[in-house]
């Protein structure tokens, strides 16, 4: 049975209540829950992590490896200054799935970069409770067909570049 850790960042306690403008009213436990009946539906187990300090969600990554197959996370605002969850993410050898509830791209300017979606395996943004979902289903296609879909073999690394782009990097 695959093992998912699904790690919620700063504030995403407060869901239900946070700005339910831009987050909706779904609670986490709601969130929670709606994982967990997807989860066993496929027949994987998750467990769930919720913190508000960076360190704590470091050291939860790091000692994934072993336990867990994958790792959600939505890393909150921690998504935009954390080189520290960066590391971790690049560091452990799991593909992680990187979610937002809501379009970062389409927020303020200091929401556009995601220091962790560059190591992650793919990021879902924008679709609210869904994006929850969609992240698991993809990390769990992951996790079971590493070898065909990893995202090693979708790194930037394979794709295709112009030439100038080529000839810049070479100097
Ligand atoms: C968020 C987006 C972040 O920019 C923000 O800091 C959050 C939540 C989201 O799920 O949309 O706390 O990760």
């Amino acid at each position: 049975m695959k093992k998912i850790l699904v790690i919620h960042g700063p504030n995403l306690n407060l869901l239900g209540t946070r700005e339910p403008g831009v987050y909706g009213t779904a609670t986490l436990a709601s969130i929670n829950g709606g994982l967990l009946k997807s989860a066993a539906k496929a027949g994987a187990k998750v467990d769930f992590f919720q913190s508000n300090h960076e360190g704590e969600i470091v050291s939860r990554i790091g000692a994934a490896p072993g336990s867990y197959d994958g790792i959600l996370i939505n890393p909150a605002a921690y998504t935009h200054t954390s080189v520290a969850i960066r590391d971790a993410v690049a560091a452990v050898r799991l593909p992680v799935v990187e979610v937002h509830l809501s379009n970062i791209y389409a927020r303020e300017a200091f929401r556009h970069q995601s220091l962790i979606s560059p190591v992650a395996a793919g990021q879902i943004s924008g679709f609210g409770t869904h994006s929850y979902e969609l992240g698991l289903a993809a990390l769990l296609k992951l996790v079971s067909a590493p070898a065909a879909s990893s995202s090693k073999t979708l790194s930037s690394k394979s794709v295709k570049r112009p030439a100038a782009a080529k000839r810049k990097t070479r100097r």
